[in-house]
């Protein structure tokens, strides 16, 4: 289960990766915002993150103006490992090597064609188990 969560300024993109997860079959839970009045960026942030943390959903998606805010706000939960990309490269070398759980995206960076591509990229790589990976992430999750 994808968690879906955005501010006004990701709201459209939104809408564009939720066409592609029902062309898909992808199943998804979204979390809001629903509609491109102002809100506050963290707010969906902790709630998509509150989803991965509780095991209802594997991943996120994350979407504000330019996907900053919202993956800083992630990223301070407790085994919220947000990655924001811009490109395709990106999205699966943090698949391999950072086992990201959020894929951020900036809604006024990126087009919809490549924001569904980066989004495809992300959902379909596994990651690497790779020993020096795994301590690495070992080493970010066990911070004192
Ligand atoms: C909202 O205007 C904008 O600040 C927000 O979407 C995001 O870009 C923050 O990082």
């Amino acid at each position: 289960m994808i968690a879906l969560g955005c501010d006004h300024g990701g709201y459209e993109l939104k809408q564009e990766i939720i066409k592609y997860l029902e062309e898909k079959g992808i199943p998804y839970q979204d979390f809001g915002c629903d509609s491109t009045k102002s809100v506050d960026y963290p707010v969906y942030a902790r709630k998509v993150g509150r989803a991965i943390q509780n095991g209802v959903c594997d991943k996120g998606i994350l979407i504000c103006g330019t996907g900053i805010g919202i993956s800083i706000a992630a990223n301070k939960m407790k085994g919220i490992r947000a990655a924001l990309c811009t490109d395709c490269f990106s999205a699966e070398a943090t698949r391999l090597h950072n086992d990201a759980n959020i894929l951020a995206l900036g809604g006024r960076v990126v087009g919809p064609g490549l924001a569904v591509k980066i989004v495809d990229t992300f959902l379909h790589t596994e990651f690497s188990h790779e020993e020096r990976h795994q301590r690495r992430i070992d080493l970010i999750e066990n911070e004192e």
